[in-house]
């Protein structure tokens, strides 16, 4: 049930993709997702070295026999080192499926996406973006909409209108994002068009993520209003956990405050600390609207099964009462 052009291009059994995640889709987490029937995306930036991301490759090759995919980062403040290194590399492991995302599109990779017949995703936040990348030959777009978590662009424009705007403009399958945290959001959107959802907050509430049990546990007590925007004031916009650091983050753009500043309390080595010792003050950390429907801990298998076994008994519902 739910097979779809993105669960046979990219070989899962759900048509369910764990979003990148920095610090936190590491080789054991992207595992779990890809064992639990999804496809895990390794953040590349996580690491430091060729050798270390070697490494980590061969880690989730241990863990995994299942379909993976390796995110690389478009940001040249945030990967330690060349995306031309990383996709050597991966290459050499034998990775087939890579993930860029932003709003630049990656001219200078695509070529070789394309030489090495790569399968490339990208992830970005309108129609327009989405049409440059099919353009450049992307094979699946994703595209998440102002509720999600982490980097929501400056166009705004929420999950329910984007999907169904880009569905209908590109030619590519889409992947769909931005509040999915159960089995009705995964059924809305397949019914937008979406061929597949991404899920970035509801998974950072499941037993395998790597962060501490004191911050799942926050994420379950929150609601959905307990998200805000910050960074907007350095063309960064993030959506992400409402916590006293984001607050303070949010005033000192008010106060019109200098890039090192903000950046300074933003630092994703905060967001690390935080993840490690529980601290849930420290800095900031991406989450979604869809905090507010994250109610339990399971196991990611636990999660993916429940949302594939609600979304078909609401079908089979709704089928029953047309
Ligand atoms: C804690 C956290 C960290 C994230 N880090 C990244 C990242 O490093 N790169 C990226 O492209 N997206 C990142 N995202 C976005 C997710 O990959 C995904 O697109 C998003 O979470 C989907 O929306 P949702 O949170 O509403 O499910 C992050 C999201 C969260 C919640």
């Amino acid at each position: 049930m739910f097979g779809t052009r993105i669960t046979e291009m990219l070989g899962i059994k759900y048509p369910i993709v764990g979003g990148t995640m920095m610090h936190i889709t590491t080789a054991r987490f992207t595992a779990a997702i890809s064992n639990a029937g999804g496809l895990g995306i390794l953040a590349s930036a996580i690491y430091k070295s060729r050798e270390e991301f070697a490494e980590a490759l061969d880690q989730l090759n241990d863990l995994t026999d299942q379909p993976f995919a390796v995110n690389l980062n478009l940001f040249p403040m945030m990967r330690p080192i060349d995306n031309n290194d990383y996709l050597d590399v991966l290459l050499d492991k034998g990775v087939r499926i890579v993930e860029t995302s932003g709003h630049s599109a990656p001219e200078d990779l695509c070529a070789r996406f394309k030489e090495t017949g790569l399968t490339w995703i990208h992830k970005c936040v309108g129609v327009r973006y989405a049409l440059k990348v099919q353009g450049l030959g992307a094979d699946i777009i994703t595209v998440v909409g102002y509720e999600n978590g982490g980097a929501t662009g400056k166009l705004d424009i929420g999950t329910l209108v984007l999907v169904p705007r880009v569905v209908e403009s590109v030619r590519v399958p889409v992947i769909g994002g931005g509040g999915v945290s159960d089995g009705r959001g995964f059924l809305a959107l397949l019914s937008l068009g979406a061929e597949g959802v991404i899920m970035g907050t509801r998974l950072l509430a499941t037993r395998e993520a790597p962060i501490h049990e004191s911050l799942k546990k926050a994420f379950v007590e929150a609601g959905e209003q307990d998200t805000l925007l910050v960074m907007r004031s350095i063309g960064a916009t993030h959506r992400v956990w409402a916590n006293s650091a984001a607050r303070k983050i949010a005033e000192l753009e008010k106060e019109q405050a200098g890039l090192p500043e903000i950046l300074n309390m933003a630092t994703g080595e905060k967001a690390k600390q935080m993840y490690d010792h529980g601290d849930l003050d420290l800095g900031m950390i991406s989450c979604g609207q869809g905090v507010g429907m994250c109610h339990d801990i399971p196991t990611v298998k636990e999660l993916f099964d429940r949302i594939v076994g609600e979304a078909g008994d609401i079908a089979k519902r709704l089928a029953r009462n047309s």
